[in-house]
């Protein structure tokens, strides 16, 4: 009655593990024919039909049971799930790990700005040219862009411009500015913390890494001047350090703040005496800040008539550095559990 050589291939291919028989050209044919049969046949070869489709279903997922057979791998282990306990690479028990300084720094630093009334974002590790360089206020083909020369991936966004791995924070001022300007209609102000991964093309050395964090920050309002910058950003670092500090600034140049500083605190060593952290100096320059350029908050739809801001960027392994007398920015990634420890 069906079809004996549709059948036959259909059952090869299950058997072969085809998943798709049940639902080929041939087994519609086979399920179609029914209209063909007189009403007296229709339901002996309508069995036939589900008696067939039921054996399909017992092949096909008997070959899945065979797959499932095959000997599991733990991805997440750096051998076969199956290899005997005895023969397996000595693994540190998860007990005796713990958090990486820059890691428990960050939390801590971020604390104190959640205290301040700040909201955190994160950063991402792949950006585009413009949340790079347009949008805050880089011209193209700017000598300023050379300061910021990091690692590009092959892959392209839509204006043919290699994908990048960011080289500061400042690459969510843009996003962040967008995404929160609906506040300042709602009188309240913009305050983010933005802590990620950067990345930089550098000579390396006691004080420069090719990847380290920063955190970024932005506050937006109404009569925001450099005095509220200044006072934010000693209130933070007095908390981070526990002591009191004088703090400092001096012109600099950023395309996306005006004014924009080098901002120093008092060295939280010697207070001011001089000694080989701050290298006699008494003053230790920590970060760069400004007030956001308009054309920045413009970008981000900002009417800077009314509203102005500031930002600030930062290292996380500078401060830190600097909060635990630590010679070299390299231990960080070392990997060294004799400087690690030290932190557990
Ligand atoms: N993005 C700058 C850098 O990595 C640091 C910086 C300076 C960030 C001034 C800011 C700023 O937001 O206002 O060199």
């Amino acid at each position: 009655m069906i079809d004996q050589k549709i059948a036959d291939s259909l059952k090869k291919r299950a058997k072969e593990g085809d998943t798709s028989v049940l639902r080929s050209a041939e087994w519609r044919s086979l399920t179609d024919a029914i209209k063909a049969f007189p009403p007296e046949q229709r339901s002996a070869y309508g069995k036939a039909v589900n008696d067939l489709r039921a054996e399909l279903e017992e092949l096909l997922s008997s070959v899945k049971d065979e797959a499932e057979q095959l000997p599991s791998l733990d991805i997440t282990a750096p051998f076969d799930a199956n290899t005997p306990a005895d023969q397996r690479p000595r693994l540190l028990p998860s007990e005796q790990g713990s958090i990486h300084p820059l890691m428990g720094e960050l939390q801590s630093i971020l604390d104190i700005f959640y205290r301040m009334g700040f909201t955190a974002v994160e950063s991402r590790e792949i950006d585009d040219d413009w949340h790079m360089f347009s949008s805050l206020n880089f011209p193209e083909g700017h000598p300023a862009r050379d300061d910021y020369d990091t690692f590009v991936t092959t892959q392209t966004d839509k204006n043919g411009q290699p994908l990048i791995a960011p080289a500061h924070t400042s690459t969510m001022q843009n996003r962040v500015l967008k995404a929160h300007k609906k506040k300042l209609e709602q009188g309240r102000p913009i305050a983010a913390v933005i802590p990620g991964r950067v990345f930089r093309n550098e000579d390396l050395d006691a004080r420069h890494e090719h990847t380290f964090y920063q955190l970024e920050g932005v506050y937006v309002g109404e009569g925001v001047h450099a005095g509220h910058l200044i006072a934010t950003l000693k209130t933070f670092l007095q908390e981070y350090y526990a002591k009191e500090l004088e703090v400092k600034t001096q012109p600099f140049y950023f395309p996306f703040t005006e004014p924009s500083f080098e901002f120093a605190i008092s060295c939280p060593f010697c207070d001011k005496k001089g000694c080989h952290i701050c290298s006699r100096t008494g003053w230790i320059e920590l970060l760069g800040c400004g007030l956001i350029h308009p054309n920045v908050l413009q970008a981000a739809g900002i009417d800077t008539n009314t509203y102005t801001g500031f930002a600030w960027g930062m290292g996380i392994e500078r401060l830190t550095m600097m909060k635990y007398g630590i010679e070299d920015i390299r231990h960080f990634e070392s990997a060294k559990l004799d400087f690690l420890r030290q932190f557990a």
